[in-house]
């Protein structure tokens, strides 16, 4: 690892559980976009693991040097340069992606960028394409562990808006826009991978 990459310690340890989901998820060949890379560790890991993906990551413009340097780094054919997407004020990028893929962001974004999420996702994915999200989730309004609820509590002291949300309000927010549930799937830590399909 050189010096001028950012490194979460968080996207090194679950990695490799997330990476196993998505080997069993996404078999296809297919396009690949990733929402809130962040540092840009995963596309990096999972581009390399799955060469018969084509990887997008996007994120706020803040984060793409990072994302870049990653990119750079690992060298792969099928790792993009890094897209500029905020889902709330950027152009998304032309469609269809058979695949969008993105990793604890809902509970960082404020719920009108969720629902931007949601209404970009359905439209750039190809039918039938699924959405994988990563995080912590609430299910009908109960935390599926105590130390899920201590981090809602602090998401919530730190920025009202922020805050882990509820299956049940992702897969209304979902099924407005055609995006059917397809499953749910316990990782370590107490969080999960929710699957959506574009019917
Ligand atoms: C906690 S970080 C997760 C980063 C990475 N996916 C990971 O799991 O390590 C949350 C990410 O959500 C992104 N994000 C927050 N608001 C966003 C928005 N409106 N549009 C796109 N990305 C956003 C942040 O820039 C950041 O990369």
């Amino acid at each position: 690892m050189t010096s001028d990459k950012p490194y979460a310690p968080a996207a090194e340890q679950n990695r490799t559980p997330i990476l196993a989901q998505l080997r069993e998820q996404f078999l296809a060949y297919g396009r690949v976009l990733e929402i809130g890379a962040g540092t840009g560790q995963h596309a990096a890991h999972f581009a390399a693991a799955l060469p018969h993906l084509d990887w997008h990551p996007s994120d706020v413009v803040e984060n793409l040097p990072g994302v870049e340097a990653w990119r750079r780094d690992a060298a792969l054919p099928n790792l993009r340069p890094p897209l500029q997407l905020d889902v709330l004020r950027d152009a998304w990028p032309e469609g269809p992606f058979e695949y969008v893929y993105s990793a604890n962001t809902v509970h960082i974004m404020h719920w009108p960028a969720v629902e931007a999420l949601f209404a970009g996702v359905a439209r750039v994915l190809a039918p039938g394409g699924l959405f994988a999200l990563y995080g912590p989730f609430a299910h009908d309004g109960v935390h599926t562990a105590d130390s899920n609820a201590r981090f809602d509590r602090a998401l919530r002291a730190q920025d009202p808006g922020m805050g882990v949300r509820d299956r049940a309000d992702l897969d209304a927010l979902a099924a407005t826009h055609g995006l059917q549930p397809e499953a749910v799937i316990d990782l370590p830590a107490n969080n999960q991978i929710l699957l959506w399909r574009r019917t």
